[in-house]
C-alpha cells in the first residue's frame, strides 16, 4: 500500500507549549494553534506534527504519558483537537500525534495501579517489575538507557525505566529469556500482548477523530534485549499490517531511520535524526554543547567551507538501497537539539541551507520557527525535560514563537514571568510580522521555495535525486529535469553545468547563469529548469 500524500508532504513541527497562546496562561495551546492555521497555509505547509498533546506531568515535556486519550487539559479538549482536525484539513494540512509507545509516565493509572500490587497482574504486567535484576550504577548513563529503578508502592523490587526514571517502560518482552532472569516475559506473553491492542485501540482513538498518522517516539526500544531490533520490527509490522487493513491512508514514521531487515518494511518513511551522523555531517554546529559527541565536526554548510558531502551522501544512499523509492524525512531542527541557526551562523546563511532542505528529495520538516530564523538561547535552565537528568538542556531550542513585536513577541498576553520558558530576550530577534512584510526575508524565502516545490512534482519527494557535484558549490538534479546549485560558503564560486546551458531560472538569490556557467555570491542558490 503506497500513502502517497506522505510523498507530498511539507511537514511542520509543533513543540505545543510554544507555538500560540489563546488564554493567557503562558503556554501555547490548541486554541492557539487553530488560530494560526492560516498562516501555516500561507507559508505552504500541509501536515502538522505535534509533539505529544496528552494528559501529563510533563517531567519529559509531555513524553510521560499518564492517559493516552485525553488531550492535556494545559491545551484543551478532544474536542479542541477535532475542531482542529477538521479546520487544518478544509486548509489542506494533515495533523500527525507523537506516539509515545515504549513508556508511560508514572503517573499513569496503569503504572500507579501495577506498582500498589503484591503480585503480578493474571492478565499479565504492563511494565516489566523484577525483584532481583541486574543493578549496576548508572549515574554515568545518558538519557535513554534502560536501567532499574525501585518500586515507589507495595510492590516490592524494582520497575525498568525507559528513559528517564518518571518513564516507566511498558512491557513489550524480551527476545532473550535466560534462565535466570525468570521476569523477563516473551513476546507473546499476556502483559506484551495486552500492549500491543492497547497501541492498536490508542492508534485507533486518534485515527478515528481524523488524525493523519503518528511520529513514533523512540520506536524502536519496545522488546527489550532485542539485537538488531528484530522482535520490535516484527511488532511493528504487525501494527503496519493492521493499519493497513483498518486505515490504509494513515503512516507511522519512526524517530530515527528503521532498521533493514528485509521486506516488507514497517514504517512508511525513515527519518533521519537531527543528532543522527547524517545529518550532522551537513548542518551539526553543537557548539551550545548540548551533547558531547560531534561536536567537532565541520559541517558541510559551513561559511567557510571544509566540510564534505560524502557522509551525508552515503548515508542517503543506504537508506535507497533496497527501495529506491523511500521516503525519508530530514528536518531543519527538532526540540530535542538545536536550531537550524545557531553558534556563529548568520542570518544569510539560512537561505542556501533552506534551499538545500527544500529541494533535496527528502519530506522536510520544518521546526517551527525555523521559517523566520529563530535562535538556539545559550543557557537557558531547563524547564521540561532535564530536571531528571542534566546530561541533556534542551530549553534553548524550545523557546516561544516570535510573531510580532507586541509583548511576549506575541506569543502571549500573560505577565512575561508566567511564560513556560521565555521570549528570546534579542531586541533585534526576528518576528513573523517583520519578515512577512520583508519580501527578502527567510520567511519569504521559505515560503516561495514551498510554492515552487507544489507547482513542481520534480522537485517533491519522489523523483529522483542525482548529485552532480558534491563539494563546493553542491549541484544536484531533480527528477533528471531540474538543476540545483547551492553554495554554503562565504566566498563567490561558479561551476560549469553543460547540462545548463538555455535553461529557466525558477527561484534564486544572489546566483547567475551565463551559458553554461552558474555563478553564485556568497550563500546563494539557484533553482534551474534544464531544456527538454
Ligand atoms: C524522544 C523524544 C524526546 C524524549 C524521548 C523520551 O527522543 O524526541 O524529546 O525526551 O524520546 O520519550
Ligand atoms: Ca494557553
Amino acid at each position: 500500500m503506497r500513502h502517497t500524500w506522505l510523498a507530498d508532504a511539507v511537514v511542520y513541527e509543533i513543540y505545543p507549549q510554544s507555538f500560540a497562546d489563546s488564554n493567557a496562561d503562558g503556554i501555547g495551546d490548541l486554541r492557539g494553534v487553530i488560530e494560526r492555521l492560516d498562516y501555516l497555509a500561507w507559508l505552504g505547509v500541509n501536515t502538522i506534527w505535534f509533539n505529544p498533546c496528552f494528559d501529563s506531568p510533563f517531567l519529559d515535556a509531555g513524553y510521560d504519558v499518564a492517559d493516552y486519550l485525553r488531550i492535556a487539559p494545559r491545551y484543551g479538549t478532544n474536542d479542541d483537537l477535532v475542531e482542529l482536525v477538521v479546520a487544518a484539513r478544509e486548509r489542506g494540512i494533515r495533523i500527525l500525534l507523537d506516539l509515545v509507545a515504549g513508556h508511560t509516565s508514572v503517573e499513569h493509572d496503569w503504572f500507579r495501579e501495577e506498582a500498589e500490587r503484591t503480585s503480578p497482574d493474571p492478565l499479565g504486567d504492563r511494565y516489566v517489575w523484577a525483584l532481583d535484576p541486574p543493578l549496576r550504577d548508572t549515574s554515568g548513563d545518558l538519557a535513554g538507557t534502560a536501567s532499574w529503578v525501585p518500586s515507589p508502592g507495595a510492590r516490592p523490587g524494582y520497575y525498568l525505566r525507559n528513559f528517564y526514571d518518571q518513564q516507566p517502560a511498558l512491557n513489550f518482552g524480551w527476545t532473550h529469556l535466560p534462565a535466570d532472569e525468570p521476569w523477563r516475559d516473551p513476546v507473546d506473553a499476556p502483559g506484551p500482548q495486552r500492549n500491543r491492542q492497547t497501541l492498536r485501540d490508542v492508534m485507533a482513538f486518534w485515527l478515528d477523530k481524523g488524525v493523519a498518522g503518528f511520529r513514533v517516539d523512540m520506536a524502536f526500544s519496545l522488546v527489550k534485549d532485542d539485537p538488531g531490533h528484530v522482535q520490535t520490527m516484527v511488532l511493528w509490522r504487525e501494527m503496519r499490517a493492521w493499519l493497513d487493513a483498518h486505515y490504509p491512508d494513515a503512516v507511522i514514521v519512526p524517530e530515527g531511520a528503521e532498521p533493514r531487515l528485509g521486506e516488507p518494511l514497517a514504517f512508511n518513511a525513515d527519518f533521519f535524526l537531527v543528532i543522527g551522523a547524517e545529518h550532522a555531517s551537513l548542518f551539526n554546529d553543537h557548539s551550545a554543547g548540548i551533547l558531547p559527541w560531534n561536536e567537532r565536526l565541520t559541517p558541510f554548510f559551513h561559511a567557510q567551507g571544509g566540510g564534505g558531502f560524502i557522509a551525508f551522501e552515503e548515508a542517503w544512499d543506504a537508506a535507497h538501497a533496497d527501495e529506491p523509492g523511500r521516503l525519508v524525512l530530514m528536518a531543519t531542527a527538532d526540540h530535542d537539539f538545536n536550531r537550524l541557526r545557531c553558534g556563529s551562523r548568520t542570518m544569510e546563511q539560512l537561505g542556501s541551507t533552506l534551499a538545500f532542505l527544500l529541494t533535496w528529495g527528502t519530506v522536510p520538516s520544518i521546526y517551527f520557527g525555523d521559517e523566520i530564523g529563530m535562535r538556539y538561547l545559550p543557557d537557558l535552565p531547563d524547564v521540561e525535560g532535564a530536571i531528571c537528568n542534566p546530561t541533556y538542556n534542551r530549553a534553548g531550542c524550545r523557546t516561544p514563537m516570535q510573531w510580532d513585536d507586541r509583548p511576549n513577541a506575541g506569543f502571549s498576553s500573560a505577565a512575561p514571568e508566567l511564560l513556560y520558558l521565555p521570549i528570546d530576550p534579542d531586541p533585534d530577534r526576528p518576528t513573523v510580522a517583520a519578515q512577512r512584510s520583508d519580501p527578502d526575508s527567510t520567511l519569504h524565502l521559505v515560503r516561495d521555495l514551498l510554492a515552487l516545490r507544489a507547482s513542481t512534482p520534480a522537485l517533491r519527494a519522489g523523483p529522483s535525486t542525482r548529485v552532480i557535484n558534491a563539494d563546493y558549490p553542491l549541484a544536484y538534479l531533480r527528477g533528471e529535469s531540474h538543476l540545483v546549485v547551492i553554495n554554503p560558503t562565504q566566498d563567490s564560486m561558479a561551476l560549469t553545468v553543460p547540462e545548463a546551458l538555455g535553461a529557466r531560472l525558477l527561484l534564486g538569490r544572489g546566483a547567475g547563469l551565463h551559458d553554461d556557467v552558474v555563478a553564485l555570491e556568497p550563500f546563494a542558490f539557484e533553482i534551474l529548469e534544464l531544456p527538454r
